[in-house]
């Protein structure tokens, strides 16, 4: 599962800074022979975010997060299928604004799903072998005011005094 969630998040990333720079390039009047290649890079971002929810509803991450996703996914297809005939006229740029932030909301919450997974799994495996403490140690000061933290392998040889010395062969 981590593997396609690194996958997903890869197109993400990569659908995400094409869709922007096609955006742009629409908004300033260049490339309008490109709508086509931008509303199909919309929808397979839309598509990547319902996997995303998909996968973190499996992982086991607040219904809130997938269900928002899967709204805000069908809101992003709508508004991109109609804006063109949305308040035409001087106040169009309201809804170019809009799009342009569900849009990006659309990126960005495929991203925050991602991340959450991550920190989930992070939290399971640092649980499971009794969490962070046991992994590393404060290191104190002579005064007693702890200054660090460092791993407890490192804390183990020091306190041995460095490196067990070297013994000859038989
Ligand atoms: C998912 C991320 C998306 C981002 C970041 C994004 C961004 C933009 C931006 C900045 C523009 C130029 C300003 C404007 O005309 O509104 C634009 C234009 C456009 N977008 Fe998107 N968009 C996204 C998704 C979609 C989707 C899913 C569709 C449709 C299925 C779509 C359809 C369109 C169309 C048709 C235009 C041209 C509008 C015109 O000619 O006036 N977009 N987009």
């Amino acid at each position: 599962m981590r593997t396609v969630t690194i996958a997903v998040q890869a197109l993400v990333r990569v659908a995400g800074l094409i869709q922007i720079t096609l955006g742009v390039l629409l908004w300033t009047g260049h490339g309008t022979q490109l709508v086509g290649v931008h509303m199909l890079v919309g929808i397979l971002l839309v598509l990547a975010l319902w996997t995303m929810a998909a996968l973190a509803a499996r992982a086991g991450t607040p219904p809130a997060l997938w269900i928002l996703a899967l709204g805000w996914g069908l809101l992003t297809v709508v508004l991109g299928l109609t804006q063109t005939r949305l308040l035409p006229g001087s106040a169009h740029w309201l809804i170019q604004v809009l799009h342009l932030l569900v849009g990006l909301g659309t990126i960005g919450q495929a991203e925050a799903s991602a991340v959450w997974m991550r920190l989930g799994a992070a939290n399971v495996s640092s649980a499971g072998q009794g969490g962070n403490r046991r992994h590393s140690q404060l290191v104190h000061d002579s005064s007693g005011e702890p200054v660090s933290e460092a791993p407890q392998g490192a804390r183990r040889r020091h306190s041995h005094g460095g490196d067990p010395p070297l013994r000859p062969r038989a």
